[in-house]
């Protein structure tokens, strides 16, 4: 893989796949709200061995800038690209949610909407072409809604079922979506929840990424052992799930 775009490329999980796909002296394209901190990500990359670095600058949130950021990145390649990363999102506070749907709305635009809406144009442009993979990092909270954080479980849910009709649609056209659910990662997003044993780090989370970009696979859970405790989860009743303050 060597033309990649990385949508949300400071996200601490994404510069660890960056930095993988640097090594292996690939172009990328970087995409992020601010300006310092993805320069900084481009010069520690080139220094890694990527043969190019481009940025461009954007609050992903603004769904009418998104026509740009594809112009932009089929510039800086010359063509489509052969992959693109959505790494970014944020971690509402659920209580606020629930008093301020405004807040609530735009957490969920930022972490759903607006991640559906970059699927969309980049699968667009590679069914065109009729190859490309885009890979999307959803999360095991969009397995299961949960009461202490179902607006980021709902945008979460509808990004992976958004990911999962897009592959079904573009299977023919010979084009892979991969659905990426981390687990929990110690990252700035996590740095106020307690950790625990299950907390995985973003190198292993970002190379595990870049594994199943090349392989193509469909859906990835990361840990690999997130799948199993998702399907426990996943198999509690109703009636006995929503008793238990999850
Ligand atoms: N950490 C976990 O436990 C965990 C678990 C499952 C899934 N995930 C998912 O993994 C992905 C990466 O998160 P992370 O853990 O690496 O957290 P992170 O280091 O905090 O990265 C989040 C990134 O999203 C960017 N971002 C947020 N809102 C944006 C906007 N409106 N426009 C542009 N960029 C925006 C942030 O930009 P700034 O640097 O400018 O703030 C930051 O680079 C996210 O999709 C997250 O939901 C994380």
């Amino acid at each position: 893989m060597k033309n990649i775009v990385i949508i949300g490329a400071t996200s601490a999980i994404a510069i660890e796949t960056a930095k993988y796909f640097a090594k292996e002296g690939a172009k990328l394209f970087l995409i992020a709200r601010n300006h310092d901190k993805v320069m900084a990500a481009a010069n520690d990359l080139l220094v890694r061995g990527a043969a190019q670095v481009g940025t461009d600058t954007c609050d992903l949130s603004n769904i009418q800038d998104h026509q740009q950021i594809v112009t932009n990145s089929n510039d800086f390649f010359g063509s489509v690209p052969e992959a693109v990363l959505i790494a970014y999102g944020t971690l509402p506070e659920q209580k606020r949610c629930e008093s301020d749907s405004n807040y609530a709305i735009q957490e969920f635009t930022t972490n759903g909407t607006s991640v559906i809406s970059l699927m969309m144009l980049f699968g667009e442009e590679m069914r065109k072409v009729g190859s490309g993979t885009i890979a999307v990092i959803s999360s095991v909270a969009g397995d299961r809604g949960r009461g202490s954080n179902y607006l980021y479980g709902s945008a979460k849910g509808a990004v992976s079922l958004f990911s999962q009709g897009l592959r079904n649609s573009l299977f023919k056209s010979g084009v892979k979506v991969v659905t990426i659910k981390p687990g929990f990662v110690d990252t700035p997003m996590t740095k106020d929840v307690p950790k625990n044993p299950l907390f995985a780090t973003a190198e292993e989370v970002g190379v595990s990424i870049a594994h199943a970009m090349k392989s193509g696979k469909n859906v990835v859970y990361v840990p690999f052992f997130w799948k199993y405790i998702m399907m426990i989860i996943k198999s509690i009743p109703e009636a006995i799930f929503k008793k238990l303050s999850l």
